[in-house]
């Protein structure tokens, strides 16, 4: 199975870092977002994948092909380990897709059907950086197996944060799993059908592309995946599964320093730092 990145966004966010810089090589530590992401995909799995990007992201292309020079460098200094890490991702299979204009989310989908093939593939949005056990996308193949259905990743919010996201509802087939009975992209504050949001991890089913190519711009003056979802659960079942494991919004400024927080505690190397600097702050806030 195919995994697509949608990975074409300006990064307005983190600007100026952003200007010259993808907002997806930003690093957690000392490796980019998305390697997270690709990671996940491939303790799922998958080893192959489509980036959708944009002009000027050509770092994002640069990161994951062979660097000779220095491969050849840090051999001459012995760092063995090093090298591993930087070769990581050589033998695997990347294709890079151009979006010119920024259509939004679904228009970035639909350009990814002839790499896709035909048949079902996975979709993660980098931003969301999720931290678990058995990783996301894993346990999303579990269910899509097992109900041969699309699966969209969800979990719960706060009622005041609906509008950030696409929000779903619908009867539970068990634990963990619902049918998407309503679906809607970021509605509006009131309005949302339920406190279930999705969170960027898909598996989809190539069905999908012609409603998509279908869809009106919607939410954002964007081409939405979720308006396109809509129309696919008219048609067949689709499905929610509240995922294990703890997710980080990496796409805001807040979100990212909670995230290099939580990393920075879960790592053996920088962890005790880490609590040590944390407790020393708190100790001198003052109320
Ligand atoms: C996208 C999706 C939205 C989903 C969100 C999760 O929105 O359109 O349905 O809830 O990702 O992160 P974006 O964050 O790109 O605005």
């Amino acid at each position: 199975m195919k995994i697509v990145f949608p990975v074409a966004g300006v990064g307005t966010r983190f600007l100026p870092a952003t200007k010259e810089v993808p907002k997806e090589i930003l690093p957690v530590i000392d490796r980019p977002l998305i390697q997270y992401a690709v990671e996940e995909a491939v303790a799922s799995g998958l080893s192959d994948f489509v980036f959708i990007t944009a002009p000027g992201k050509e770092a994002l292309e640069r990161y994951f092909a062979p660097n000779r020079p220095l491969d050849a460098f840090l051999r001459r200094q012995g760092k063995e380990k090093l090298l591993d890490d930087v070769r990581r991702f050589y033998r695997k299979r990347f294709a890079y897709i151009r979006q010119e204009q920024a259509l939004g989310f679904g228009h970035a989908i639909a350009l990814a059907e002839k790499a896709v093939g035909g048949r079902p593939f996975a979709i993660a949005l980098p931003d969301d950086l999720i931290l678990a056990d058995k990783p996301v996308l894993a346990q999303m193949l579990a269910v899509h197996r097992k109900y041969k259905a699309p699966v969209l990743a969800f979990m719960k919010v706060p009622r005041a944060e609906a509008p950030r996201y696409g929000i779903g509802a619908g009867p539970f087939l068990e634990e963990r799993v619902f049918s998407l009975e309503k679906l809607v992209e970021k509605p509006a504050p009131g309005k949302a059908p339920s406190n279930f949001a999705v969170i960027g991890r898909y598996i989809m089913t190539p069905d999908i592309f012609p409603l998509l190519q279908r869809a009106r711009r919607g939410a954002g003056g964007e081409i939405q995946l979720t308006d396109a979802v809509v129309e696919l659960m008219k048609r067949r079942r689709v499905l929610g599964y509240f995922f294990e494991g703890r997710r980080f919004d990496a796409g805001t400024t807040l979100g990212y320093v909670e995230t290099l927080l939580h990393v920075a505690l879960l790592r053996r190397d920088t962890r005790d730092f880490t609590r040590r600097l944390l407790r020393s702050l708190a100790r001198d806030e003052k109320p």
